[in-house]
C-alpha cells in the first residue's frame, strides 16, 4: 500500500510517546530466542505453507507502524489479541530510513546522509524492530520482514536516490552503491534474528516497482538480492513483496496484468532462491472493480499452482464497507488451491495513545468488522479443512 499521510500520523504517536512512556523495559541489544518458545522455522510444503509443524491455509495482517512504536505495552497488546483472535502472520516495516536524523523520540533504522549509510541500532532504532521480534517470538505469531520501501514513505529507495544521486527508484536497481548499502541493511537484520522462530520469511521490498523497464531490471534484482539472503540465512524462506503486476495467466489485459511496472509475476516465480509468490489488492487504486478482484486471485493461485509454490495474498484492503468487499475475496482466496494465506491491510487496535495510525484502510479489533473479517474468516479456514 501506498501510504501518504503515515508519516505525520507516526510523528505525532513518536512524540507523544516520548514523554511519559521513554522508561518501559528496554529491549535487549541482541535477541536470543529460543525454539522452544514458538515451535520451529516456518517453512512451506508444496503449494502450503507450514507454521509450527501444520501445513494449511493462514490469516494474517499489515502492520506498518508496530516497529516505531517506543512502548513495549502497546507491541505486547498487539500481539496478545492477534494470537488470542487467531491471526498467525503479521508482516511489518523492518526499514525505517532517513536522509536526516529526526526528532529525538522518533523512531528510525538508517541514515543516507552524502553516499554514506549508517544504520541506528540504538533505542529508537533496531532495538525496537527487536522488541517486535521478541514480542511476536513469546506469543508464536510470525513476521514477514521487508528491508525498503519502493514508497517515499519512511524514506523508501529514494532515501537511498538521495543520498547516492540519482533522479528515480530506477537509479536505485541500478547503482552499485546503492546496492551495497542495502545488501549491509539486509545483512545486519537478518544475522540480528537468524535464530528467531518468529521470522515466517525475509521480503526484498514493498511493492518494488520499475515503472518503463525491461521486465529484466527488476527480474536480476531479485534474483541477486535473493540469492544474497539465502547465503546469509538458509533456513528462512524469502520473498518479494510485490503487487503481482504482469501476468499473462487469466489476463483481461486490464493495468495490472500488463507488464509497464516492470515486474513479470511468473518469470520471478521460477528463481529457486524465492520460495514463494506475493501479490496485493486494490482495485480502486488500479482502476478495476471490487469483483474482479476475485480473478486477480485465482489468477495468481494458477500461476503460483504451475510455479510449483504457495502464494500469499499479502495485502487487500479498502476505505469503506471491509466486511461486505472484502470476506468475498477471502472466500475466494481459502478456495484457491495455489494461496495458501492471506494478510489484510491493515491492522488496527487501541494503544496507549489511542486508535492506532489509519492510512484510511484500517480497521480495528474489537469492531464489527473485526468479528467479521477475522473472527468468521478463522472460523471458515478451520471449517474448509484446511486450517
Ligand atoms: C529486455 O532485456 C532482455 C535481456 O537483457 C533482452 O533480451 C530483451 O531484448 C529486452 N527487451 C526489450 C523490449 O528491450
Ligand atoms: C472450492 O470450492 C469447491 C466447491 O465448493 C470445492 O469442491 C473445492 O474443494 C474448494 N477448493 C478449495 C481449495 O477449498
Amino acid at each position: 500500500m501506498k501510504l501518504s499521510h503515515s508519516l505525520i500520523s507516526l510523528a505525532g504517536l513518536a512524540l507523544v510517546n516520548a514523554l511519559p512512556q521513554a522508561s518501559t523495559s528496554t529491549p535487549s541489544s541482541t535477541s536470543t530466542p529460543t525454539q522452544t518458545a514458538s515451535g520451529s522455522f516456518a517453512t512451506k510444503s508444496g503449494l502450503q505453507f507450514v507454521i509450527d509443524g501444520e501445513a494449511g491455509y493462514f490469516p494474517g495482517s499489515n502492520s506498518y507502524w508496530i516497529g516505531f512504536l517506543t512502548n513495549n505495552d502497546d507491541v505486547d497488546l498487539v500481539f496478545d489479541h492477534m494470537s488470542e483472535s487467531g491471526l498467525r502472520i503479521l508482516r511489518v516495516w523492518g526499514f525505517n530510513d532517513v536522509n536526516e536524523v529526526p526528532g529525538s523520540g522518533t523512531v528510525y533504522f538508517q541514515l543516507h546522509q552524502d553516499g554514506v549509510s549508517t544504520i541506528n541500532t540504538g533505542e529508537d532504532g533496531l532495538q525496537r524492530l527487536d522488541y517486535v521480534v521478541q514480542s511476536a517470538e513469546e506469543r508464536g505469531v510470525k513476521l514477514i520482514i521487508n528491508f525498503v520501501n519502493y514508497w517515499n514513505d519512511y524514506g523508501g529507495m529514494n532515501a537511498y536516490v538521495q543520498a547516492y544521486g540519482g533522479s528515480s527508484n530506477a537509479d536505485f536497481y541500478a547503482s552499485s552503491e546503492m546496492q551495497a548499502a542495502y545488501q549491509a541493511y539486509i545483512k545486519a537484520v537478518v544475522s540480528r534474528y537468524i535464530d528467531s522462530p518468529a521470522v515466517f520469511a525475509w521480503e526484498l521490498a514493498n511493492e518494488p516497482r520499475c515503472q518503463g523497464c525491461n521486465t529484466s531490471v527488476l527480474h536480476n534484482w531479485i534474483e541477486e538480492t535473493s540469492q544474497y539472503i539465502k547465503e546469509l540465512d538458509s533456513q528462512h524462506m524469502v520473498c518479494i513483496g510485490d503487487e503481482g503486476f504482469g501476468l499473462d495467466t487469466g489476463s483481461d489485459g486490464s493495468y495490472p496484468y500488463g507488464y509497464s511496472e516492470g515486474s513479470d509475476f511468473a518469470a520471478a516465480l521460477t528463481i529457486e532462491t524465492v520460495d514463494f509468490g506475493t501479490f496485493h489488492l486494490y482495485p480502486s487504486s488500479w482502476g478495476t472493480d471490487n469483483d474482479w478482484g476475485n480473478g486477480w486471485i485465482t489468477s495468481h493461485g494458477a500461476a503460483c499452482e504451475a510455479a510449483g509454490k504457495p502464494c500469499l495474498f499479502e495485502e487487500y484492503g479498502v476505505t469503506s464497507d471491509h466486511c461486505t468487499i472484502e470476506k468475498p475475496w477471502q472466500t475466494t482466496a481459502l478456495n484457491t488451491t495455489g494461496v495458501s494465506a492471506d494478510l489484510y491491510w491493515q491492522y488496527g487496535d487501541t494503544l496507549s495513545t489511542g486508535a492506532s495510525p489509519d492510512d484510511g484502510n484500517t480497521f480495528y479489533y474489537g469492531t464489527d468488522d473485526f468479528e467479521c473479517l477475522v473472527t468468521e474468516h478463522v472460523e471458515a479456514i478451520e471449517a474448509s479443512g484446511r486450517g
